[in-house]
């Protein structure tokens, strides 16, 4: 036996050394962590327990039958992180540059099945040269099942992926059908095609860095929801990610032991929004005041600036929180902000996390790129899934609520549970001046002094609407509060809440404008 116990020993050092000494040199170079070294990072102490170490790639090509390394290169299994259980797969660059081979992408999608069906998150590590080369079509058919278990996944169970290395051609599609993408400043990039092949089809000169670093992919593209400086970093805020989401769809979030006062008045919340309505104030204040302190989690937070989302804690229990910002061009929805909005509001629904709206809104942005770039179907995103949402959806209209907005952002008529208003919101179809120009324009062009009597009118409207009366007087809102009362008011409205049933009809699945 002992002869036998020292060949698993062995057998399974030989697994752990990957692509050799020389190799895991260079990744440390490179200041990357090791597939292993990331995920002990991630994980519990000790409590990994990996699965297919002896898994072998089976390609009798290019002399690889002479080059194969136990484990291929990904390491898979699962462990735990804060007691939760989840399972990982992480690409090992150090052998074959983390390509996929169709071992590999079988490793991933047995462990992506067991997740599945035992109802854990995913966290999948990228550092890979995408489809193995020497492999071909088999290669890229192991990506088309792994794609295939990220869609069946999608809703079932939380997938996050962090890209640490490349992440190139086809590979980039795993990572984009999961809930949430980060990455590493400087070492990562996400790229269907390289430098040097745009260079030679169009013409264009760019480097790597500026195509798909993290940069690019968290401010332009929106590929990407955060980037980190480091390994370390990145893996932090998974485990901080975690700590909001349920393991599946059939739970609840973990409710956490609070720590703020559920009764806390916050007298500042008085002084955030200037008394001048054109005045910007920044929405993530709000939220800070009003949510559990220290517990907002934004995401996505250098895309689409004018819409704020992110996840935060009301006494101890899991939201989402999704916000107009109106420090960033007022606060108005584009297509960028409502593509974000849609995908956060899905993402909660999907896992039974209520919602909190911000509304302080003064349109949709108008102009050409928008309508010509599909405002309207964009901005239907984010219309269908708030209609399609069952979780508790909660609104606060801080200010502004102007038309197809007002509409948007959770209102009542979209399916929210409660709406309240602060004492300075102004509810209508548009705003005074706009309104007054449209019901007022002859009137106004035929006066002795038309800019006083524009502004007679504009005040007159503002006296009948710009506040939150009107819309209170039919139960579009709820209540209008005191702004230092919005914390223990949905505290209460939330608990109450908290076994809310709601479902929609039966169907194969909604066809949601894309
Ligand atoms: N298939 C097989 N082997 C691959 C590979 C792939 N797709 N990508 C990288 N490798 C191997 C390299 O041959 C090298 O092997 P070695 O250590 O035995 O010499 C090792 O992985 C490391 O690659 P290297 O090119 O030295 O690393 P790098 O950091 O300089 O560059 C990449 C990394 C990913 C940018 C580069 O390897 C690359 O462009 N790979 C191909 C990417 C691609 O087009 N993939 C197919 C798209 S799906």
């Amino acid at each position: 036996m002992q002869d036998k116990l020292n060949e698993l020993k062995e057998r399974r050092e030989e697994s752990h050394r990957g692509g050799g000494e020389e190799r895991i040199e260079k990744q440390h170079d490179k200041g990357k962590l090791t597939a292993r070294e990331r995920i002990s990072y991630l994980l519990d102490e000790g409590s990994f327990v990996e699965v297919d170490a002896f898994a072998e790639h089976q390609c009798r090509n290019f002399g690889m039958e002479d080059r194969t390394v136990p484990g291929d290169a990904v390491v898979t299994g699962h462990g735990t992180v804060n007691g939760r259980p989840i399972v990982v797969f992480a690409h090992d660059f150090t052998v074959f540059g983390g390509s996929v081979s169709s071992v590999v992408a079988e490793k991933i999608n047995k462990i992506v099945d067991t997740a599945i069906e035992a109802g854990v998150p995913v966290v999948g590590l990228n550092d890979s040269g995408g489809a193995r080369i020497q492999e071909g079509v088999d290669s890229l058919d192991g990506f088309a099942n792994l794609f295939r278990r990220n869609t069946k996944a999608s809703g079932v169970v939380p997938q996050i992926s962090c890209i640490m290395g490349p992440c190139a051609g086809g590979a980039v599609y795993s990572p984009a059908l999961t809930d949430f993408t980060f990455m590493v400043q400087d070492t990562s990039h996400m790229m269907i095609t390289g430098p040097d092949v745009i260079e030679t089809v169009t013409g264009e000169q760019v480097t790597m860095d500026e195509l798909g670093g993290a940069n690019a992919h968290t401010s332009k593209s929106g590929v990407a929801h955060k980037a980190f400086r480091d390994d370390e970093a990145a893996l932090d805020s998974i485990r901080e990610l975690l700590s909001y989401l349920p393991a599946n769809n059939m739970e609840d979030p973990p409710r956490v032991e609070p720590w703020d006062d559920p009764n806390r008045r916050d007298d500042e919340l008085i002084d955030i929004i200037p008394e001048e309505p054109k005045k910007p104030y920044d929405m993530t204040e709000v939220i800070q005041h009003i949510v559990d302190v220290g517990s907002f989690y934004e995401t996505h937070e250098n895309y689409a600036k004018n819409l704020v989302v992110g996840f935060a804690r009301l006494d101890g229990r899991s939201i989402g929180v999704v916000a107009n910002q109106p420090r960033v061009n007022a606060g108005t929805l584009d297509i960028a902000a409502s593509e974000k909005g849609a995908r956060f509001v899905r993402f909660c629904d999907a896992f039974n996390i209520p919602i909190l709206t911000f509304v302080d809104v003064p349109g949709f942005m108008p102009g050409t790129d928008q309508e010509h770039g599909g405002i309207i179907k964009h901005g239907a995103k984010l219309i269908y899934a708030y209609g399609e949402a069952t979780v508790p959806l909660l609104t606060v209209v801080t200010r502004k609520a102007y038309g197809g907005a007002y509409i948007v952002m959770a209102s009542k008529g979209l399916g929210a549970d409660v709406n309240y208003a602060w004492p300075t919101a102004e509810l209508a179809v548009m705003g005074p001046r706009g309104a007054v120009n449209v019901l007022h324009r002859r009137e106004i062009a035929k006066a002795d002094n038309p800019e006083a009597k524009r502004q007679e009118l504009i005040d007159e409207f503002r006296e009948e609407f710009a506040h939150p009366y009107r819309a209170s007087e039919k139960g579009h809102i709820d209540d209008v509060i005191d702004p230092r009362e919005t914390r223990p008011r949905l505290i209460k409205d939330l608990q109450l809440r908290e076994t809310k049933r709601a479902e929609n009809p039966p169907k194969t699945h909604g066809n949601v404008p894309l």
